[in-house]
């Protein structure tokens, strides 16, 4: 029998993984951590597209990418024709598929650009954050990372930090959450934490000192402020209402965790000791990103 996983051809967001194909993938992640892989994407050519900055997502792709065997590239904008010599984005992509190019990963600060791609590219398409949209691999890594802290997320409750509204991986997070029927709760003023967000399996709390105690997993959030104008409440207001620190921490129960997608703001969402603190798993989270994005790229190329 064909299997389902070999239809799926892009990770735009989670709605485009099954929860079965979720544990294939987090089952392959497992395998590619605990072994040296094969060469699964050999003569597979991949080229990486980022509009935006990146770190953590950029290298985990790339090295992601080299231990598959991959053929790699990396474009930037100004590399590409289409941005000054009038060519279409559409264009563009029919070109690198003409090439050979089997797998795209973009980042662009446009929420749908990668989809809009995807409409006009043969082959895989994988967001790697678009605007406030979507950040599919990240929310895997971090669904991973809790899990293989937990080993099943239901009834566990997961507390989501700070400016969620602007946040492409609070976005693609909550919904990994509901789909493994967690517990969410969402931390923060309204300007960031909108009411609306409040839905089944979904609580909104402006009081951080209230939920702490009866949490498994805090991620703290990077105040997005290169997506709006005016920071939309005092920064000591903010700090003093929503900073982790000592005092908060002591508030979590002994088995909790604390996560952080990073790129963290040191005196912002958290503080020195949170960095020391033996929960913090940010540096786990970095370790399971390249095994994630392996198990993802493997996933959509290979199938079962
Ligand atoms: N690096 C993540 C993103 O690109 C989170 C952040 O920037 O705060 O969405
Ligand atoms: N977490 C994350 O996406 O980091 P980068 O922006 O550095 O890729």
């Amino acid at each position: 029998m064909k299997s389902v996983l070999r239809t799926r051809r892009s990770l735009i967001d989670l709605d485009d993984i099954a929860e079965d194909e979720l544990h294939e993938v987090f089952a392959r992640a497992t395998a590619f951590d605990r072994s040296r892989p094969e060469k699964r994407l050999s003569g597979v050519a991949c080229v990486n597209l980022f509009f935006e900055p990146s770190t953590r997502t950029f290298t985990s792709f790339n090295l992601a990418e080299i231990r598959l065997g991959a053929e790699l590239v990396n474009l930037t904008p100004k590399d590409l024709s289409y941005i000054n010599k009038g060519e279409t984005i559409e264009d563009t992509v029919v070109t690198l598929a003409a090439m050979g190019v089997s797998v795209l990963v973009i980042r662009h600060p446009e929420e749908g650009f990668p989809r809009s791609v995807a409409a006009h590219f043969d082959g895989h398409v994988v967001n790697a954050g678009d605007g406030t949209n979507a950040h599919p691999t990240q929310a895997l890594l971090d669904l991973y990372t809790m899990l293989r802290e937990f080993e099943t997320l239901q009834g566990r409750t997961v507390a989501i930090v700070g400016d969620v509204l602007h946040s492409r991986v609070a976005h693609s997070l909550i919904a990994g959450l509901q789909r493994l029927s967690a517990g969410t709760v969402l931390v923060g003023p309204p300007a960031f934490v909108p009411e609306e967000y409040a839905t089944e399996g979904v609580r909104v709390s402006r009081d951080l000192d209230a939920v702490l105690p009866s949490v498994d997993v805090v991620v703290l959030l990077r105040i997005q402020r290169e997506r709006f104008a005016a920071m939309p409440l005092a920064d000591e207001e903010y700090v003093a209402r929503y900073r982790l620190n000592a005092e908060r921490l002591a508030l979590l129960p002994s088995q909790a965790v604390v996560m952080h997608p990073g790129p963290y703001n040191r005196g912002v969402e958290l503080d020195e000791s949170v960095l020391r603190f033996a929960g913090w798993r940010y540096a786990q989270q970095v370790v399971y990103g390249v095994s994630v994005r392996m198990a993802v790229l493997d996933f959509l190329v290979n199938g079962t």
